[in-house]
């Protein structure tokens, strides 16, 4: 399905921003790791944690919804040898963290995934699991992944990479072996497994920001309650910012600090931004965000902010078209293996629309203020994030943009339109 695009007069009013995708991701997973019954509240509906579902019933694991969002799990004490391969669709968070947890089992497994998922870079797992004991094939560091499974050794881990799957997926591994498991990054990465596994009263520790060890644990089966994505809340947060005369809010966003750097980002830029109704559900801190338009400067986004806003760097890009001076974006070169290669496909057809961006190895250069002209269209790539970032700037183009296979946003987010319609005066 294409989608054209329609310039807006204005945002105005409030939405609730859907299930968070990477807590979602998690709070599946890890119920299947209790030898329990595990209620979870406000699942996401997109694509990936359904993979993921579909994924764990095939390893025995019971899923019964009660309504579209809220489900039970029950891991029937052990997970079992799945009778076929194991589909994760688009999502590497599935792949990945899935490969720590079966590279524990003591049975074999094969995760595949869509053309896209088939193309990224596996060995970053692949490394440290095979390192733990683990043996895998695998197609040159791609999916499909053959897993042997069984008694893993405990490592320490330096990890090359600020990657909270890469993390995640060890520390998981770390729950089968016979040892201390720790792993060390160079910027903290998102803790939400450490948060929910803490939660679940895993023998868990947070040495330092970067540093974390597990060890040989049960967890504790507990009701659970998914908040809001920022990264998806980050799409609203930008169309308000450049569309004259908005003024939202988005409620029950996370704003755990590992994943708000797009808040400081606006911040920077001197976006009009405010968090409203601060509080915690499951342990994560949530609040209502509000933003209207704004006049904006550019500023730099490096080192550690990047882990803190990987995820928004798209629509950040389309941001900083509309702010004053230069943004640069740089130590960002992992957006290159993301569903596409973010810095590619955003800075190519940003360019085709009339903005200053230049392309570098690890990021981008902007230059703005400009007027985007449109009357293109869109290749999303596969990738639902350039979907939903070019379907903003389409609200503020001379010329609509014809998005290709819109489609591809139900992967994180299939209630995006309905939402933006919601809020959207034209
Ligand atoms: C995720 C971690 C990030 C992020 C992805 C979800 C997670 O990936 O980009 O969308 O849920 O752990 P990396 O770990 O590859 O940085």
């Amino acid at each position: 399905m294409d989608y054209k695009t329609k310039n807006a007069k204005k945002l105005t009013g409030n939405i609730v921003i859907p299930p968070d995708k990477s807590i979602s991701h998690r709070t599946a997973m890890f119920a299947s790791l209790t030898k329990g019954v595990v209620n979870i509240k406000n699942f996401s509906k997109g694509a990936d944690c359904h993979s993921t579902l579909k994924i764990l019933q095939q390893l025995g694991c019971e899923v019964k919804f009660h309504t579209d969002m809220d489900l039970t799990i029950n891991a029937k004490n052990a997970l079992k040898a799945p009778n076929s391969d194991l589909d994760c669709g688009n999502s590497g968070t599935t792949m990945r963290m899935m490969s720590g947890i079966l590279a524990g089992q003591p049975f074999n497994s094969t995760l595949f995934g869509d053309a896209s998922l088939s193309k990224r870079p596996m060995k970053r797992i692949i490394s440290p699991l095979t390192e733990m004991g683990a043996k895998f094939s695998h197609n040159n560091y791609k999916a499909p992944l053959k897993i042997t499974g069984g008694k893993l050794h405990a490592i320490t881990y330096n990890s090359p990479l600020a990657s909270a799957q890469v993390k995640s997926a060890v520390l998981l591994a770390g729950m089968f072996a016979d040892g201390i498991t720790t792993v060390n990054e160079p910027y903290q990465s998102r803790n939400h497994t450490e948060l929910m596994l803490k939660y679940l009263e895993a023998d868990i520790v947070e040495n330092s920001l970067t540093s974390t060890s597990i060890r040989p644990c049960i967890l504790t089966p507990k009701d659970m309650e998914v908040c809001g994505d920022i990264s998806s809340a980050a799409f609203f947060m930008v169309a308000a910012a450049i569309v004259q005369n908005s003024e939202i809010i988005i409620e029950n966003v996370g704003v755990n600090h590992t994943r708000s750097g797009i808040i400081d980002v606006f911040k920077r830029m001197g976006a009009n931004i405010e968090l409203l109704n601060e509080r915690n559900i499951s342990g994560e801190p949530v609040a209502d965000i509000k933003v209207s338009y704004s006049d904006l400067k550019g500023t730099t986004i490096e080192g550690a902010d990047i882990p803190r806003l990987i995820d928004e760097i798209p629509v950040i890009a389309v941001l900083a078209t509309q702010a004053e001076g230069t943004t640069v974006i740089k130590d960002a070169s992992d957006l290159r293996n993301k569903e596409s290669d973010r810095i590619s496909t955003i800075v190519s057809q940003l360019k085709a629309i009339g903005a200053d961006i230049e392309e570098r190895p690890d990021g981008m250069i902007i230059n703005g203020k400009t007027s985007l002209t449109g009357g293109i269209e869109i290749d999303t790539h596969h990738d639902h994030r350039t979907a939903m970032s070019f379907y903003v700037a389409g609200l503020i183009t001379q010329q609509p943009l014809l998005i290709k296979e819109f489609e591809w946003v139900n992967t994180s987010f299939p209630e995006f339109q309905e939402l933006m319609s919601k809020i959207t005066k034209d």
